[in-house]
């Protein structure tokens, strides 16, 4: 489903408990929209309230797509039947194509302060949803800052101006920018008018295209030939602009599983209930 046309969508966040108890704001993948090709759910977690994080997500599938999560502040910690065990830290980015099939659990390892970040859920085409999985982790130092008088970008995926995100990804051509701007200063950036593209505000607030952009609200940008213009309010402004190509092909969704069709997803959870979940233990092939 395409939900692109002349005119953007603002979508307020929706408060949603998820893991073990934990709240998130979710945008995409909620009623109002429920995906945005190819993406399939946007998360945004930021409180101070260790109650709102502490129980974390056990152990848990996720089969057809790729998760990717950008840490701004606090600590989590990662292991996955790959045999990954990452430690995902402030301004740390983590990649993973759960293709056929990744059990894994992210859990705090903080017990009190910020926890504060976004998990994206980038659909996979039919040709990829069952590839070997695969996991790209990066610190903060490893993402190029693009820097101006007025603004301050960080690739988290894809280029922009001349740097590129260390994470590698063929299949999906995302990108994914943090922008920090200054009080009054605007950012103007041209997107590919193939892709369905969004703007979320985490960090106050500003007009986009000249529409008021509220914080802890998503837009869709229309596509245009013409750069989408963000100005920041008096407090200055911080937000993900994220772009992808859309898949056009069928979705079919139960929670962790997004596939194509319905019996792709019985299989899943047929193969979840058997414990025939994960296809490729990458981990056996790396003790040889
Ligand atoms: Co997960």
């Amino acid at each position: 489903m395409s939900t692109q046309s002349g005119l953007s969508r603002v979508i307020p966040a929706t408060e949603v408990t998820e893991g073990a108890g934990v709240t998130v704001h979710r945008t995409i993948g909620t009623p109002t929209l429920r995906n945005l090709d190819p993406f399939m759910m946007l998360d945004h977690f930021n409180t101070d309230n260790p109650d709102d994080y502490i129980a974390g997500f056990p152990s848990h599938p996720h089969r057809g797509f790729i998760t990717f999560t950008y840490m701004i502040d606090g600590d989590m910690e990662h292991k996955d039947s790959m045999g990954n065990t990452g430690n995902l830290g402030p301004g740390g980015a983590q990649w993973m194509k759960a293709a056929s099939g990744v059990i894994h659990s992210e859990m705090p390892k903080q017990e009190n302060g910020l926890m504060r970040g976004f998990q994206l859920w980038i659909n996979l085409p039919a040709a990829n949803k069952m590839d070997t999985p695969e996991y790209q982790e990066y610190k903060a130092d490893a993402f190029p800052v693009v820097e101006t008088s007025g603004y301050r970008v960080k690739v988290i995926m894809g280029t922009f101006a001349d740097a590129s995100s260390p994470i590698k990804d063929e299949i999906t051509d995302v990108s994914y920018l943090d922008v920090q701007l200054e009080p009054g200063e605007k950012f103007s950036h041209d997107l590919p008018t193939v892709n369905n593209s969004f703007l979320y505000v985490y960090g106050d607030s500003g007009q986009l295209d000249g529409q008021h952009a509220p914080l802890h609200t998503l837009t869709t940008l229309a596509n245009k030939e013409a750069p989408h213009n963000f100005v920041a309010g008096e407090q200055g402004a911080r937000f993900v602009l994220v772009s992808g190509k859309p898949i056009n092909e069928p979705v079919v969704q139960y929670g962790p599983f997004v596939m194509n069709t319905r019996e792709e997803i019985d299989q899943a959870m047929r193969d979840y209930q058997e414990n025939n979940f994960v296809r490729d233990r990458a981990w056996v092939n790396r003790k040889k």
